[in-house]
């Protein structure tokens, strides 16, 4: 792979006009003065395997990776980071100059540092941490918060075999808790985080019972359209410290943005008008 090609990255999914991750990359191009491209790729499964092994020889140094193509896009990698392996699911690929595709996962990476940055008196290690919903997202802020150092994951979902699937493969550290006893287990948690798909735009909202709510709590929601949820205006209400999923989309792409361009972006309130635009 030349080094005087114009660096370009994209995303690739399907569909992937909804994507916020154009915005996102081409602000950072711009205001670092690096003269390459991020482009939204529309890409079936069956095309999947050949775009990817395509895409370097046209100087895309890596792409990110998007609903429906998660799963298989870690099978077609040919190395996986610890972090994709855990989570299943690669939303990163690094396109190697030995022509090797490399797959990572910074979902995790973005939850944490949304937190770190928008609550910074956030002490998860100091109690128990609730988390609703048991997909894809769920598993990548399970891991970060067990890395931290969380004592307890209550985790309830609507299906009780999925949390009991990732009880099995996160260990005695997470407790299952009855979708229909959820609020209960917001009683004791310093940490809150709903991480299903409820409250988005076109989704019912989140209907479990919120009046357990901790005073001083660290809330969050994965949904970032709307911005501002059922969970988070409650939680506001309740003397929580309330923090939007904006921000983790927004720092799950520095690593990537790093690793395909060389420059480690700022997350800052540009940045978030950027990717809302
Ligand atoms: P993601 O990768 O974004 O986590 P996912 O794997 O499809 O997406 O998971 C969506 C999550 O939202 C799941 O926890 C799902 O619950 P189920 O496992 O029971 O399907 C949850 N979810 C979606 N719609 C829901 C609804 N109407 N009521 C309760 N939970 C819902």
């Amino acid at each position: 792979m030349s080094q005087d090609r114009i660096p370009l990255a994209g995303v690739i999914g399907s569909p992937v006009a909804h994507s916020r991750s154009p915005q996102l990359h081409t602000h950072w191009l711009k205001t670092l003065g690096i003269s390459g491209y991020y482009i939204p790729m529309d890409v079936s499964e069956a095309d999947l395997e050949t775009v990817l092994r395509s895409l370097p020889k046209m100087g895309f140094r890596g792409v990110n990776i998007t609903v429906p193509h998660k799963e298989k896009a870690l099978e077609l990698a040919d190395t996986v980071t610890d972090r994709a392996t855990i989570i299943g699911a690669a939303n990163t690929l690094v396109f190697r100059h030995d022509g090797q595709i490399q797959a990572d996962n910074t979902d995790g990476y973005g939850f944490t540092e949304n937190l770190r940055q928008n609550a910074p008196g956030w002490a998860p290690e100091s109690g128990p941490a609730a988390v609703l919903g048991a997909g894809g997202a769920a598993r990548a802020v399970i891991a970060a918060l067990l890395d931290l150092g969380v004592p307890e994951i209550l985790l309830s979902n609507r299906t009780r075999v999925r949390a009991e699937a990732l009880q099995s493969q996160f260990g005695r550290r997470v407790t299952v808790i009855d979708w229909v006893q959820a609020g209960n287990m917001l009683e004791e948690s310093v940490t809150v985080v709903n991480t299903t798909s409820l409250g988005m735009v076109g989704n019912p909202p989140l209907r479990v019972p919120l009046d357990g709510l901790r005073k001083g709590a660290v809330v969050t929601d994965l949904v970032y359209a709307p911005l501002q949820t059922r969970l988070l205006i409650e939680a506001e209400k309740a003397g929580c410290v309330t923090v939007d999923g904006l921000g983790m989309l927004l720092h799950q792409a520095v690593p990537a943005f790093e690793r395909w361009f060389g420059t480690r972006p700022e997350v800052d309130a540009g940045t978030r008008a950027a990717a809302l635009r």
